[in-house]
């Protein structure tokens, strides 16, 4: 196995990790949230700039938090696809430079594979096959993880993502951003049966619905059109309609997932990304997962969304098959999960 520095910058979080095996010696995240929350989203040019800003002292933290010094690392990494591309710049031109520098390999690492492998980080035991649920702000996957750098895609979104809709959602409910972790606590004192709400089905040409697809905007304009409808009438249940939305996206993504598993044999899921974060998503899996002698693993809650030490855990399980990038490689503002062998030498 291995000891990795990870580095993480693809969108609007600065985060640097150490991780040992699947043993996380020090992980820092700094987040741009309050940058970017007064424009409702992520800003690429101003988060770039925050890395630049950022880095040298999520560097040295992470450094001094695990007690190890540079020569005891096997190898240093950044995620350099998919996102923002002048965010990911800053993170793999610092790994690259502090891999030169302490004479250590450089590890290019597909974000989506850090959310797959953030599940390994609280079970040691965990290994392929099995079915990744991955539901960020801008996926919602359904991955066959056959081994490290074989993969799947089952099942994945016609329009906007879990997180994108969360966030959507939120947004036309005045809520704030990012609005996936606000919905969920404000979704705690509403009624989710309040409102029946789409659940967004994709028709196949031969007729029936694809099975594993998912759809929400169709879900998210039922919300707005509901909103506005409410709105003339007077107060709007703000609480009721969080929670009918959430309900939805979580009997969804439960109903699809599920079927996924039991169509293809896999007695494991994990969960990955941010949307895994959510409170009823895990509930409602779990339970539907132990009526099926299925196990369902999530991260640990701080691991779900964007973080160095998943990256760090990717990284080691490429480094221990003999993968390493070329100090060349470049960054890429979309990959499929299925070219990622391309990244190794
Ligand atoms: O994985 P992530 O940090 O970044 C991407 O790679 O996209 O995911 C961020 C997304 C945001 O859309 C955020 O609203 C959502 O994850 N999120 C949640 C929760 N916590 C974060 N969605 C639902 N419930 C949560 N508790
Ligand atoms: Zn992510």
């Amino acid at each position: 196995m291995a000891t990795i520095l990870a580095i993480e910058t693809s969108c609007d979080e600065t985060a640097v990790a150490i991780v040992k095996n699947r043993q996380v010696l020090s992980s820092i995240v700094a987040s741009q949230i309050d940058l970017h929350q007064k424009y409702g989203g992520v800003v690429p040019e101003l988060a770039s700039r925050k890395h630049l800003e950022s880095i040298n002292f999520c560097l040295s933290e992470a450094i001094a938090e695990s007690g190890l010094s540079w020569q005891d690392l096997d190898g240093i990494a950044s995620t350099c696809a998919p996102g923002l591309v002048g965010a990911l710049l800053v993170g793999v031109t610092a790994a690259k430079t502090l891999a030169m520098v302490h004479n250590k390999p450089f590890l290019g690492v597909h974000h989506l594979e850090g959310h797959i492998y953030a599940s390994y980080l609280s079970q040691p035991e965990l290994k392929p096959p099995f079915l990744c649920l991955l539901v960020s702000g801008g996926h919602t996957s359904m991955i066959y993880v056959k081994d490290c750098g074989h993969y799947e895609m089952l099942g994945t979104t016609r329009d906007d993502a879990a997180g994108e809709a969360f966030d959507k959602v939120a947004r036309l409910l005045n809520l704030g951003y990012p609005g996936g972790p606000i919905i969920d606590k404000l979704a705690k004192s509403g009624n989710p049966q309040a409102f029946p709400l789409p659940e967004g089905r994709i028709s196949l040409p031969e007729g029936g619905y694809h099975p594993y697809d998912t759809s929400f905007s169709g879900l998210k304009t039922a919300v707005l059109r509901l909103t506005q409808k409410l709105a003339e009438k007077g107060e709007i249940p703000v609480a009721d309609l969080a929670a009918s939305f959430q309900n939805t996206v979580a009997r969804v993504l439960t109903k699809r997932t599920i079927r996924c598993a039991l169509d293809y044999g896999l007695k494991t899921i994990t969960v990955g990304g941010g949307v895994a974060a959510n409170s009823e998503l895990r509930e409602h899996l779990l339970a539907a997962a132990q009526k099926h002698d299925i196990q369902v693993y999530f991260p640990p809650l701080k691991l779900c969304t964007d973080n160095a030490a998943m990256i760090a855990c990717a990284a080691v399980e490429h480094y221990t098959r003999g993968d390493i990038s070329s100090i060349d490689l470049k960054v890429r503002s979309r990959m499929p999960i299925m070219n990622v062998r391309e990244l190794y030498q």
